[in-house]
């Protein structure tokens, strides 16, 4: 075993291939930086159907996820010294860019996805965080459980060309990314403002600010400490 381990109990491993496919995950994974196991709750299944799902008690819709073929699937999985268990549940915490650097120092991540109508509620003991990937209702944890392996893994050492990129970006600090613009430098009559052809590098890094600051009270004024707000409240940036 090398680098961070992140552990999946999934009914559908395939679902995972999409990882291969994915720039900064494929280079940790080829290059050891990070391990991704998937364990197939199928194989933990009761019987020789391998069921892991049941009716819910009292009625309703649906299926269930059972207890014990997840409970087992947890056993199995080898713990490491700084591990943390993850449910990936619409009813868990909002994921923000924060929990990725929370977890960054860790060693071991065990995700487990929900499918159907959700899971036993005693399936909730095995977890250390529940998690939600937003206010919407997806039909499994997949997706959850691939954007936290993407979102911590570009945050790990050496698996992102450089450091100041992920300092600059959005949610890192609590401001959103000022624009960026690349060749050519007008494109259908859209130009690349002049401070960023200037060469000046003060001015530069000032228009970024102002921008980061700018964007950030137009778009996500939740994000903006107080004493930035009441400093912009009185100017121009309520356009
Ligand atoms: C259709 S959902 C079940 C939702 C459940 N009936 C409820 O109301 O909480 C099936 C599974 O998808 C996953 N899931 C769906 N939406 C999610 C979200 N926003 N964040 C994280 N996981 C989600 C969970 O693992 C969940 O158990």
């Amino acid at each position: 075993m090398s680098g961070f381990n992140f552990d999946v109990i999934t009914l559908f491993p395939k679902a995972f291939e999409l990882i291969n496919n994915l720039g900064v995950i494929t280079r940790a994974l080829d290059n050891n930086l990070i391990d991704v196991n998937l364990h197939d709750l199928r194989n933990f299944g009761i019987g020789s159907y391998k069921q892991v799902d049941d009716k819910p008690y009292g009625g309703g819709s649906g299926m269930v996820l059972k207890p014990e073929p997840i409970y087992n699937a947890f056993d199995s999985i080898e713990k490491l010294n700084n591990t943390k268990t993850l449910l990936m549940t619409p009813q868990g915490k909002v994921l923000k860019q924060n929990d990725f650097l929370r977890w960054s120092s860790l060693d071991q991540l065990i995700i487990i996805c929900g499918q159907y109508e959700g899971f036993d509620e005693r399936i909730r003991y095995l977890a250390d965080e529940e998690i939600s990937l937003g206010d919407f209702v997806l039909s499994g944890g997949e997706i959850p459980a691939i954007s936290i392996i993407n979102g911590l893994t570009r945050l790990l050492p050496g698996t992102l060309g450089t450091s100041n990129s992920l300092l600059e970006e959005s949610h890192n600090s609590s401001l959103l990314e000022y624009p960026q613009y690349t060749r050519p430098q007008n494109f259908n009559n859209m130009k690349v403002p002049d401070v960023l052809v200037s060469g000046n590098h003060r001015e530069i890094e000032l228009w970024r600010k102002e921008q980061m600051l700018k964007r950030t009270y137009q778009r996500r004024k939740d994000l903006l400490r107080n004493d930035y707000l009441k400093q912009f409240d009185k100017n121009e940036y309520s356009e």
